[in-house]
């Protein structure tokens, strides 16, 4: 079963820091923590050494997620140490492929890929945008990650 998961998206303060605190909220739901890894980081360093956007964690918090995060940008051991590297959107998908060693090109994957409202779309971004956004965003990793985890536990 994969267990190593990444969960990546551009400044690695908004959408990836969700998808890796909800994604950790619901293996300690299931009592399974302990058997996973799971990390978050963005294809781009600006925020490199931050904690997640003050309003994504307010968001978070108010549903009783905690967000560890703390920003960095995606290196290359990555595409070794991960069994799943999760893009939040097409642009990070494409970055993430354009710097992926052929062998490590399948472990790509679109986080919606996972999500049945919405197969194959973008988590939109919510920085440049109201609160709505992030309660947006955090709806969406929530059904993907619930979506993902079921099926990596089926198929141990
Ligand atoms: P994220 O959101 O990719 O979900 O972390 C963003 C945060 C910051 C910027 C862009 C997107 N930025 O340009 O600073």
């Amino acid at each position: 079963m994969p267990k190593k998961l990444l969960f990546v998206c551009l400044g690695n303060i908004c959408r990836s820091p969700a998808a890796e605190g909800v994604f950790l909220h619901l293996l300690r739901e299931a009592g399974i923590e302990s058997e996973f890894e799971v990390d978050s980081a963005g294809t781009g360093g600006w925020h490199a050494g931050e904690s997640a956007d003050r309003r994504m964690r307010a968001a978070a918090q108010k549903r009783g997620v905690h967000l560890p995060s703390v920003a960095r940008q995606v290196r290359p051991a990555d595409f070794e140490r991960f069994d799943l590297i999760l893009a939040m959107d097409s642009d990070n998908q494409s970055s993430l492929l354009a710097s992926a060693p052929p062998a490590a090109r399948h472990k790509v994957r679109l986080f919606r890929d996972w999500d049945d409202q919405g197969r194959g779309e973008d988590v939109p971004d919510p920085y440049y945008g109201g609160p709505e956004g992030f309660d947006l965003v955090l709806d969406i990793v929530t059904r993907s990650g619930r979506a993902l985890l079921a099926e990596l536990r089926a198929a141990r």
